[in-house]
C-alpha cells in the first residue's frame, strides 16, 4: 500500500538530519487518502464515523490539515501501512500531535503501532497491536497518558501516572525506546517520564523477589511505641466518678416524694473524668524497624536482551471511540531518531501554537457573545439550550460508564 514516492520525497525534503532514518512520517497534505485505509469496522451497525480533513475550528495555519473525528457516538479506525521494520539495535521514537477541540470529557487519542499482516479493512479494536501510545481522558479519574507495550502476546500498561493535556489547543506526544530498554515520554517536546522497561512495566517476572524461605526472627522487635514504664498511675485517678448529679438541675414543684421516690438529680459528664488509666507511650529504644524478608535473585526471570525489539513493525493505526467528536490527529511520526522528532514538532506545533492559541481564544470570545446575543434575544432560546445541554449531560455520563464498562474488558484483557 506505502506510496513509496511519497515516502522518499518525505525522506529528503524536510530537514537538513540526513542520519534520521523515516520509517512514517505524514502531515496529511494532498494524497494522504491514498496513504490511510478507513476500516469497515462498525460500518455493519452504523457507528463507524467519518474522518473530517481540516485544520480545525481554530488552528495555526489553515492550510496544515490533520484528520479529526467529525460524528458523536462513533468508532473510529484508520491506519496506514510502511516498509516493515525492526528497531532492534536502533532507538524507535512515535510521534503525532492531537488537539480535542471539543473539551473531550471521555475518551482517547491515541495512536498504534501494529506489526505483521493486518487486513487493514477490519482493523478495529480487536485487531492485536505492539504499542499504544496516547494520551485517554475519562471523567476526573483519567488524565493519563498511555503507553502499552505488547510483550509475549500480552499488553503491558505502563506502572507509572504520566497525566496528559486537558485543554482544546493542539499537543505533541512523543515515546522513544531505546535499544538499552530505557524510554521517555515526551509531550510538546518536554520530558515527562523516563526510566527503563524493565521497571516500569511487568513485561518478564520480577528480577529479585523476597526470599520466601525468609522468616520474622522470633525476638525481633518492630513495636514502635511502648507503654512507658516509668509513668505512674497518679494517687486518688481512679475515684473521679465518670458523671456527676447536674448542679443546675431543680427538683420540679409538683415532685411528690411519696409517689414518685425520692428526687435525685440527673447527672452530667464529669469534665475531670479521663477515661481508665494509661501509661503514656514512648518511643521503643529497642525498635528494629519492619522486618522486611530478604531479597533473593528470582529463578523464573530469565532476561530477555531483546525486551525492547518489535521484529516487524509495519502499520500505524488510530482506533477510537467517541463520544463527543472533535479530535484532530496531525504530524504522525516513526523515526529512530528523537532529535528529527523534535524538530518535526517545532517546525510544525512549535511554529503554531502561539496563533492556535490566539484563534482558540478569539472563538471562545465569539461563542460568548453569540451566547449573550442568544440571551438577550428571549428567554424562549435559553429555555431550550439548558434542555439540550442536560440532554448531552445525560446521555455522556450513560456513555460514560459504557466506555468504562469496555475500558475494563480491555484492562482485563491485558
Ligand atoms: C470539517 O471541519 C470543518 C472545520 O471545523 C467544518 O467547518 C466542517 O463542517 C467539517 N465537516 C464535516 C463533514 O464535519
Ligand atoms: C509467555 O507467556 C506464556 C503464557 O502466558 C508463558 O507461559 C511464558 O512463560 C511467557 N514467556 C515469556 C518469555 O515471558
Amino acid at each position: 500500500m506505502g506510496n513509496p514516492k511519497t515516502l522518499t520525497l518525505i525522506l529528503f525534503s524536510l530537514f537538513a538530519i540526513t542520519s534520521a532514518k523515516v520509517f512514517f512520517e505524514e502531515r496529511f497534505e494532498d494524497g494522504w487518502e491514498n496513504r490511510w485505509v478507513v476500516s469497515d469496522w462498525k460500518k455493519d451497525e452504523s457507528t463507524a464515523g467519518v474522518w473530517n480533513h481540516t485544520s480545525g475550528k481554530w488552528n495555526g495555519d489553515p492550510n496544515d490539515k490533520g484528520i479529526q473525528t467529525s460524528e458523536d457516538y462513533r468508532f473510529y479506525a484508520i491506519s496506514a501501512e510502511f516498509p516493515e521494520f525492526s528497531n532492534k539495535d536502533q532507538t524507535l521514537v512515535f510521534q503525532f500531535s492531537v488537539k480535542h477541540e471539543q473539551k473531550l470529557d471521555c475518551g482517547g487519542g491515541y495512536l498504534k503501532l501494529l506489526s505483521g499482516e493486518v487486513d487493514q479493512k477490519k482493523f478495529g479494536g480487536d485487531t492485536p497491536y505492539s504499542i499504544m501510545f496516547g494520551p485517554d481522558i475519562c471523567g476526573y479519574s483519567t488524565k493519563k497518558v498511555h503507553a502499552i507495550l505488547n510483550y509475549n502476546e500480552t499488553n503491558h500498561l505502563i506502572k507509572k501516572e504520566v497525566p496528559c493535556e486537558t485543554d482544546q489547543l493542539s499537543h505533541v506526544y512523543t515515546f522513544i525506546i531505546r535499544p538499552d530498554a530505557t524510554y521517555s515520554i515526551l509531550i510538546d517536546n518536554v520530558e515527562k517520564q523516563t526510566g527503563s522497561l524493565y521497571t516500569d512495566w511487568d513485561l518478564l517476572p520480577p528480577k529479585q523477589i523476597k526470599d520466601p524461605e525468609a522468616k520474622k526472627p522470633e525476638d525481633w522487635d518492630d513495636k514502635e511505641y511502648i507503654p512507658d514504664p516509668e509513668d505512674k498511675k497518679p494517687e486518688g485517678y481512679d475515684d473521679i466518678p465518670k458523671e456527676l448529679p447536674d448542679p443546675d438541675a431543680k427538683k420540679p414543684e409538683d415532685w411528690d416524694d411519696e409517689e414518685d421516690g425520692e428526687w435525685t438529680a440527673p447527672t452530667i459528664p464529669n469534665p475531670e473524668y479521663k477515661g481508665p488509666w494509661k501509661p503514656k507511650k514512648i518511643k521503643n529504644p529497642n525498635y528494629q524497624g519492619k522486618w522486611k524478608a530478604p531479597k533473593i535473585d528470582n529463578p523464573d526471570f530469565k532476561d530477555d536482551p531483546e525486551l525492547y525489539v518489535y521484529p516487524n513493525l509495519r502499520y500505524v493505526g488510530i482506533e477510537l471511540w467517541q463520544v463527543k467528536s472533535g479530535t484532530l490527529f496531525d504530524n504522525v511520526l516513526v523515526s529512530d531518531d528523537p532529535e528529527y522528532a523534535k524538530q518535526l514538532a517545532e517546525e510544525t506545533w512549535g511554529k503554531q501554537k502561539d496563533a492556535e492559541k490566539a484563534a482558540f481564544e478569539e472563538a471562545e470570545k465569539k461563542a460568548d457573545e453569540e451566547e449573550t446575543n442568544e440571551d438577550a434575544a428571549g428567554s424562549d432560546a435559553e429555555d431550550e439550550d439548558e434542555t439540550d445541554d442536560v440532554e448531552g449531560e445525560d446521555s455522556d455520563a450513560e456513555t460514560k460508564e459504557d466506555k468504562d464498562g469496555e475500558d475494563e474488558e480491555v484492562h482485563d484483557e491485558l
